[in-house]
């Protein structure tokens, strides 16, 4: 009796422990990212389906913890949300819609009018006149049923090329240069209780930023209104354009609009096409050993190289905090970051703050710390 009773106590002991290891193993204490920076801007992440469906119990108590904004990851894309002509799918939308209210987390809606990840059907469209009705029925139908529901949209997304130019997408070609904004003004009129944001990589590069410029002060002459500009910050962190980056936010900040960092994320693998990043999703490269280094493990010098960058990059973004409204993350965890896949798939990048077991990284305990000193 008593060598059953002992071994019942061992057996709690060992779960007790199990327990306890698996509840500390990624533990972040009380540290929080958005409370370091409250007051100062807000800080946010993207979600993909099964974060939104919190199917993973710690990632679901971290999210909220860490995080007062989210921008869907994929799923309020038009291929997901809008899959044919009459039919409209949105589920995970609402899920996401309910998910915020729960938390208390904003939502960038992402996005409306974008060239890539748009249903085979718009695709096929070849006529003018079919792609305006599909442009004015997709913007007037999912822009007014979120409205007031999530706090603003990403009307169009990646409408420039590199040298500041319109980008030669389905909608330039078919629906002409003002078809941004038009874009703008049927989302104001759809959603008059959203903020409304254009959206693009690389606009920190002075050609590309101009074009953006340009974007802005057409929309704003029509008398159309855009609330703030969403500079993507997809770098590379041993190329973080620093000095540029500034000059962006000057130069946004005086048109009058909030400026935010949508997609932030900080690759640390080789980049395989030798050009300074580009975040074109239809953008490939062929897998070899030697641009896939790290897949064990991310070795101590890269991974402070990494925390360095982060630290340089928010130490700028706290000097210009009156002019920033938000700093979104593309993904929570390093395993869920898009950048395992592009543009090569298959590879095992470290690019966000949480390891892949949620273990809050260097880099996460340096912005910690800098929210601190500046207070
Ligand atoms: C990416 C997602 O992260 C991937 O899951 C998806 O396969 C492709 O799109 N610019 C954007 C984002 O505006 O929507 C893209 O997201 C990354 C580049």
């Amino acid at each position: 009796m008593k060598t059953k009773r002992f071994n019942l106590a061992i057996v709690i002991a060992i779960a007790v422990l199990f327990i306890f290891c698996t509840v500390t193993k990624n533990k972040v204490g009380n540290t929080s990212l958005q409370k370091a920076f409250q007051g100062k801007f807000l800080i946010g992440t993207a979600l993909n389906a099964s974060q939104i469906e919190e199917k993973e119990p710690y990632a679901s108590k971290l999210i909220p913890q860490q995080f007062n904004a989210a921008t869907p990851e994929n799923i309020m894309k038009a291929e997901i949300i809008h899959p044919a002509w009459d039919t409209y799918n949105f589920d995970l939308a609402d899920k996401l819609v309910a998910y915020g209210k729960k938390y208390g987390i904003k939502i960038n809606a992402h996005n409306l009018i974008w060239h890539s990840q748009l249903p085979p059907f718009v695709r096929r469209i070849t006529d003018a006149d079919s792609l305006k009705m599909y442009f004015e029925d997709h913007i007037t139908t999912v822009a007014s049923r979120y409205d007031g529901k999530v706090y603003s949209w990403d009307v169009v997304n990646e409408a420039l090329n590199e040298d500041g130019t319109l980008r030669n997408s389905i909608f330039l070609q078919k629906l002409g240069p003002d078809y941004i904004v038009e874009a703008f003004r049927l989302a104001a009129k759809a959603a008059p209780n959203t903020k409304l944001y254009y959206n693009d990589y690389n606009i920190e590069q002075p050609e590309k930023r101009a074009g953006a410029i340009e974007i802005i002060k057409k929309i704003k002459a029509a008398g159309v209104r855009i609330d703030g500009v969403g500079i993507q910050g997809h770098w590379h962190m041993n190329d973080v354009p620093l000095e540029k980056i500034e000059e962006s936010i000057k130069e946004f900040a005086a048109l009058g609009i909030e400026v935010m960092f949508t997609e932030l994320d900080l690759s640390v693998l080789p980049n395989p096409t030798g050009r300074p990043g580009s975040a074109d999703i239809s953008q490939t490269a062929a897998y070899n050993e030697k641009i896939n280094p790290y897949t064990k493990a991310l070795p101590d010098s890269v991974q402070k190289k990494l925390a360095q960058s982060y630290s340089d990059l928010f130490t700028l973004f706290l000097k210009y905090k009156k002019n920033i409204s938000r700093v979104t993350f593309w993904g929570v965890d390093d395993g869920q970051s898009w950048l395992n896949d592009f543009p090569v798939r298959g590879r095992t990048n470290y690019a966000l703050l949480f390891d892949r077991n949620l273990k809050p990284k260097e880099a996460y305990y340096k912005l910690i710390e800098l929210a601190k000193q500046k207070q």
